[in-house]
């Protein structure tokens, strides 16, 4: 793609943003990859009338990302903070999810757009209203139930108490003050009430684990009692979760995080298999897949801060709100959910 087209690319990303003139965008960066996109992003946001900035911190500054969820480069940086709340949107290249700094930002009236992902994948994902409404229309119902209970043919059961924390959506652009999302998704989640979840997840062959970015092999069984993960048994895959959750030693690893699902049809299950760059977004937002999740619960407002999160695209999974079938064997059920035919 030449630098034209991702300037094209940007703008229209921006237009969903709801960004007009007048407005706005600073764009954070901090390694040289990331500044071609902000420069890209620079260019489009003037060709909307914006007013528009780069935040472009030390590259020796501390590296977050998703081994270490809630550790940022702009940790401390107060200037650096300031100058991003003066933004209507703020183009986050960095990572700053799980932060008390993006928060900050957030709680200040800027919307937050996350943006990694490599540039075809982001011209390939580029979002809908279409999508919006349907992953709407699913938060909608999700945040109105009492209970959450997902099944799989190896032996899943198990069930979240819903109440306590919102249900957040995902679409991939943001036009309302104070939101953030992230470019590209499709999906919707919301938690558990502290200690509300009871039963036994069993990870399938297929299914994705990240942040390992792969396909489990063996099942992975996890019993879960008042909210944690009180026994993870299998073969090598269950082996090197185990291990990989020992080595943070945190009780908090063993809590549940986010639950929801994917209704993005133009993402692919098998992406990863041929693509390992980028973050796996098109592997979360996948149509029909349960995201099932441990660690963290601050993004929905929780105490849980560990820095221990998995993201654990299921496929094939049943899951009903309230006794009601949303996704049957991998497949959305809900007429307004479902990709809309020539949409
Ligand atoms: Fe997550």
């Amino acid at each position: 793609m030449t630098i034209s087209q991702a300037v094209d690319l940007f703008e229209a990303e921006l237009r969903m943003c709801g960004v007009t003139e007048g407005e706005t965008v600073a764009v954070l960066s901090q390694t040289e990859p990331q500044r071609i996109y902000a420069r890209d992003f620079l260019t489009a946001a003037t060709r909307l009338g914006a007013d528009a900035y780069e935040v472009a911190l030390p590259s020796q500054a501390t590296a977050g990302g998703l081994d270490a969820v809630g550790v940022t480069p702009l940790s401390g940086n107060r200037s650096a903070i300031e100058a991003l709340k003066h933004a209507d949107l703020m183009i986050d290249l960095v990572f700053l999810l799980f932060s008390v700094e993006q928060q900050e930002i957030q709680d200040s009236g800027t919307r937050i757009l996350l943006c990694l992902e490599p540039i075809d994948v982001l011209r390939r994902l580029l979002p809908t209203p279409e999508l919006r409404e349907r992953v709407e229309f699913a938060a909608d119902i999700y945040s109105r139930a009492e209970s959450l209970r997902f099944t799989n043919g190896f032996g899943t059961d198990v069930t979240y108490s819903l109440g306590q924390y919102p249900v957040m959506t995902e679409y991939g652009y943001t036009d309302e003050a104070g939101r953030w999302d992230h470019w590209p998704s499709g999906f919707l989640f919301s938690g558990a009430r502290d200690d509300g979840v009871e039963g036994r997840v069993v990870i399938a062959p297929g299914d994705i684990v990240y942040p390992f970015n792969r396909y489990v092999e063996s099942p992975i069984e996890l019993t879960i009692e008042a909210g944690r993960i009180t026994d993870i048994s299998g073969g090598v895959d269950a082996d090197l979760m185990a291990d990989y959750m020992r080595g943070f030693d945190d009780e908090k690893a063993y809590g549940i995080s986010h639950i929801g699902w994917g209704l993005n049809e133009r993402c692919r299950w098998s992406s990863l298999a041929a693509d390992a760059r980028g973050i796996g977004m098109e592997g979360r937002a996948f149509y029909g897949n349960v995201l099932f999740s441990t660690g963290p619960n601050q993004e929905l407002g929780g105490s849980n801060d560990t820095a221990c999160h998995f993201d654990i695209p299921m496929r094939n999974c049943t899951l009903y709100l309230d006794d009601e079938p949303i996704v049957i064997e991998g497949d959305v059920v809900v007429e307004d959910m479902r990709p809309r035919a020539g949409a």
